[in-house]
């Protein structure tokens, strides 16, 4: 899979595609990556890419020139490819959405705006995917290009040692992850959880399933309402508030205990 960013600061991206499972990928021919710098296509001898708004107000616009023909450029490197523009007004990314580009696997073409904007005609003639990474402005779209190929290439078959890992994760299932340890079992006095070190398989799956749902639960209620929960996980849930029960029980609130001579 290819991807192509337009940026007024392809710099930004060298360490990104040489580091980490990213920078794996690159090697293991899994994806390419380049960065085009919207400047190069700017005219004059000043490369001007920006303008004041029409309508007057504060900040600059992206003049739709430059960009423009800094797509045909992509386009003519990668024809085919998806022409995704990182805005705050775009959609919001989620697993699923990387799921779906990693699965079609299609090039991607990412435009990182900077200043308060796009000339909205170019956007209107090329863009054909708005991506939000969340409810925040960032002073430009690289970061959350960044963020967008890395979820993708995570997903890309080879790309991850272990495959099991990606479908595994956080939510791709509607389901948090449950807590993770490693040497020494002892840290400091902090014991690991006596079932994962027992070796017995079932149990230890039974714990994560428990404990993911319980740090779900807990953390982003939202997923678990989304979720089709099926009967063990129901089961899991109930044994948490028979847990929780007896806890409250051993414990009578006192000051609001209404029995006499309570509080
Ligand atoms: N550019 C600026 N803020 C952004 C955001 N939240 N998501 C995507 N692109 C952006």
């Amino acid at each position: 899979m290819n991807f192509l960013a337009l940026t007024l600061f392809p710099e930004l991206f060298g360490p990104f595609w040489e580091t980490g499972i990213v920078g794996r990928a690159v090697e293991n021919g899994i994806i390419r990556g380049w960065a085009i710098d919207i400047r190069d296509f700017a005219g004059g001898r000043h490369r001007v890419v920006d303008d004041r708004p029409y309508g007057g107000g504060c900040g600059m616009v992206m003049q739709p020139g430059p960009l423009d023909k800094a797509l045909a450029e992509a386009k003519s490197r990668l024809p085919g490819a998806a022409i995704v523009l990182l805005t705050p007004r775009g959609r919001p990314f989620s697993q699923q959405m990387a799921e779906v580009l990693a699965g079609t696997a299609r090039d991607l073409i990412l435009i990182c705006g900077r200043y308060e904007g796009i000339d909205q005609r170019v956007i209107d003639r090329h863009v054909e995917l708005e991506i939000s990474i969340g409810d925040y402005v960032l002073t430009g779209g690289e970061l959350a290009a960044m963020v967008v190929m890395d979820a993708v290439t995570r997903l890309l078959p080879g790309a991850l040692g272990n495959q099991a890992s990606a479908a595994s994760d956080s939510f791709s299932q509607e389901l948090l992850e449950h807590a993770q340890y490693t040497r020494p079992s002892n840290w400091q006095g902090e014991e690991v959880p006596q079932v994962l070190l027992s070796g017995h398989h079932r149990q230890i799956e039974t714990w994560r399933k428990s404990h993911a749902l319980a740090t779900t639960l807990l953390k982003r209620p939202d997923l678990l309402r989304k979720r089709n929960l099926d009967r063990q996980e129901i089961r899991l849930l109930e044994d948490w508030r028979l847990e929780i029960e007896r806890i409250l029980d051993a414990q009578p609130l006192r000051g609001l205990d209404p029995s006499p001579g309570g509080g």
